[in-house]
């Protein structure tokens, strides 16, 4: 089969007005990454080639995320929403390219997967000319009827123009199929429009196949993978069923997770074995962790690149550009944005670390913060290896600490440390004997006075 070619057709002409949004249905996210995208990826790991992607709504705003997700795609603009087979034929170009394979999916079912697709166009590998992917949802209402005879598909009957026998069949269209190149465009051109409707049924292609002796079945897909998005509760499910295959994959290879259902991935989040992750953990896009690792409870992680045997949070935010070398250490209530934490080094309390690199097994005070920003630019704070940052200090950027550099508690550094120096950017204390009772007595006696003034 991999010799054969594919393309891929992906429906999304459609409004999805049941989203109640202005961004169009399939630029919703599931875990993080277009509903849309989702579906190219399944298209390309089943071996597609090439992808040609129908739009409709919103068609600038999709070739514009199109372009990020899948650069090489074609989009085509279906005018009129005359139905799923005058879609398909809106890419009719791409279709007569010539092709081995032509995949019809559908750009608001984004949970298929690429077995399910292979499947199909191992199917017309075998010789049949149309493969319809089917499922079994709990309940079949809506869903076309696929109606079997012998091992071959003779019909898919729409809902609307079903016999009362015919809406008791549970085997259900998913809506994607698999259809050879050489017959695509012409079975696409004899679909008509006399239905309940009034659309052209790609569906119909079944029949029309059958028609002309050619070979017509049907594979099965699970529930899941057919699941069809029509508004943000079903968003939410399939993010769920997406979440849980990715924390189940994570686990089966050999990350910890204590308590998986609180654990949100990205769609891309990279994790190696015997890392453990605590509880109510976030994952947002580009984070790979090695192994070894372990993220305590409540940490929230985008963007960040996190080494073997690091220690994370509990409650640590890591921003993008956050980059922890072997066994770092970022603590409770600390961010860390677009800075390197090399080797060993603890940030371990209440800090805020961006545009900085802490060298090697420096230790940063609770309560330090780099002061990057003047309101207009960034600037870079460089913390030398070694280095100790007392606690409750400002480092003002651009500013460096040498190797070794010594910076005392409740400093404000805005002139660079050399190695191994002592730093003091504060007031010095001033000890007064007696001083506070006497203090504190006049306090006293000032407000017993106004109190006297206020009665009177
Ligand atoms: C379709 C199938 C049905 C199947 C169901 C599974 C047909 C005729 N029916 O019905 O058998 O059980 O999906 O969910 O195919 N689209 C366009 N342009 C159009 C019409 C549709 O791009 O002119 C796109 C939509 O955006 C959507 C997809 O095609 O992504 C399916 O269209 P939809 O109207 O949802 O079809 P269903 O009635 O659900
Ligand atoms: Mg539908």
């Amino acid at each position: 089969m991999s010799q054969r070619s594919c393309l891929s057709v992906i429906l999304a002409a459609g409004e999805g007005t049941r989203m109640k949004s202005a961004m169009p249905k399939v630029l919703h996210a599931i875990a993080g990454l277009p509903m849309m995208a989702h579906v190219v990826k399944a298209a390309e790991a089943a071996g597609a080639t090439g992808v040609a992607l129908v739009i409709g709504h919103g068609a600038d705003e999709m070739r514009k995320a199109v372009q990020k997700f899948a650069p090489k795609a074609e989009t085509f603009v279906q005018e009129k929403r005359l139905g799923t087979a005058h879609a398909v034929l809106a890419a009719r170009e791409a279709i007569s390219k010539g092709y081995d394979d032509i995949l019809v999916m559908f750009g608001d079912t984004p949970l298929i997967d690429a077995q399910a697709l292979a499947a199909a166009r191992q199917k017309l590998a075998e010789g049949a000319a149309v493969a319809v992917i089917g499922f079994r949802p709990p309940s079949p209402a809506g869903y076309g009827r696929l109606i079997e005879k012998a091992g071959h598909l003779i019909a898919i009957r729409e809902e609307k123009d079903c016999s009362d026998e015919e809406k008791k069949i549970g085997f259900c269209n998913a809506g994607m199929m698999a259809v050879t190149g050489k017959h695509a465009l012409r079975l696409l051109d004899k679909v008509g429009n006399k239905n309940a409707k009034g659309e052209f049924y790609l569906t119909d292609v079944v029949e029309i196949a059958g028609a002309e002796g050619l070979d017509v079945v049907a594979t099965e897909a699970s529930f899941e993978s057919a699941l069809g998005i029509n508004n943000r509760a079903e968003l939410a499910e399939a993010e769920a069923i997406w979440q849980a295959r990715r924390r189940r994959e994570a686990m089966l290879s050999g990350v910890t997770l204590i308590a998986p259902e609180t654990v949100y991935f990205s769609h891309d989040t990279e994790i190696g074995t015997d890392t453990i992750v605590e509880p109510n953990v976030w994952f947002g896009p580009g984070v790979k962790i090695a192994s070894g690792a372990k993220i305590h409870a409540f940490s929230h992680i985008e963007g960040a690149t996190i080494a073997s045997n690091c220690d994370v949070g509990p409650f640590a935010r890591l921003r993008p550009g956050a980059d922890l070398r072997n066994k770092a250490k970022v603590g409770n209530f600390c961010e860390v944005k677009q800075a390197t934490i090399e080797e060993g080094a603890k940030v371990n309390h209440l800090t805020y670390i961006g545009d900085a690199r802490v060298g090697a097994a420096a230790n940063i005070g609770a309560g330090t913060i780099t002061c990057n920003y003047d309101g207009y630019s960034k600037f870079f704070t460089d913390i030398g290896e070694g280095a100790f940052v007392g606690s409750n200090s400002s480092l003002v950027a651009p500013v460096s600490i040498g190797k070794g550099g010594y910076i005392a508690s409740g400093s404000v550094i805005t002139e660079s440390v050399p190695d191994d120096a002592l730093a003091f950017g504060r007031a010095r204390q001033k000890t007064i004997p007696g001083k506070g009772k006497e203090l504190r007595e006049r306090l006293a006696s000032a407000a017993a006075a106004r109190k006297k003034a206020a009665a009177e």
